[in-house]
């Protein structure tokens, strides 16, 4: 029990940061040819990033950028909510608020990445042939399936 505790709380952290490195990094569509490296904020080629961003400006970006944002804040709630739980909770309960959270997280990530691969991830190839996705597109997708799990395995789980 404690083991598995001990893990889901290792794998929520590594949520956590997972989040925070796909939201920040610019690598969601990545171009061999011109070394082209697009994320949610900005154009870069090699180390310059200072590249105008195409679609910067469309509301489907800023989507994303904000239910981006908002995972890694529930995903962080979440967090708090269980260690705090996992000492003031009486013993015999199930970690309902943590999980909860989590899967609030869960719903965010899901449309964020959904917006992304149908409004810009699918269309990229028509913009550059050689290109593929990023890491930070890799992450997100990684993290949709974690908080899933996370979030249920909360509801799941007693207190022992
Ligand atoms: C990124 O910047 C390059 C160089 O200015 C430009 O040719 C390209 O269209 C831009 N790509 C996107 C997706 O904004």
């Amino acid at each position: 029990m404690l083991v598995l505790l001990a893990s889901i709380f290792v794998v929520h952290i590594a949520t956590v940061i997972m989040l925070f490195v796909s939201t920040i990094a610019n690598a969601w569509m990545v171009s061999d040819v011109g070394n082209i490296s697009v994320g949610l904020w900005k154009n870069c080629t090699s180390a310059d990033c200072s590249h105008n961003l195409l679609y910067g400006s469309e509301d489907a970006l800023k989507a994303v950028q904000a239910f981006m944002i908002l995972s890694i804040i529930f995903s962080v709630i979440s967090l708090v909510v269980f260690v705090f739980q996992l000492f003031t909770m009486e013993k015999g309960n199930r970690f309902f608020l943590s999980g909860a959270t989590m899967l609030v997280c869960w719903l965010c990530i899901l449309v964020g990445a959904s917006i992304y691969t149908h409004h810009y991830a699918n269309n990229f190839k028509d913009w550059y042939p050689e290109s593929h996705h990023g890491y930070s597109f890799i992450l997100t997708w990684i993290c949709f399936c974690f908080s899933f799990i996370i979030g249920i395995l909360y509801l799941v789980l007693r207190k022992k």
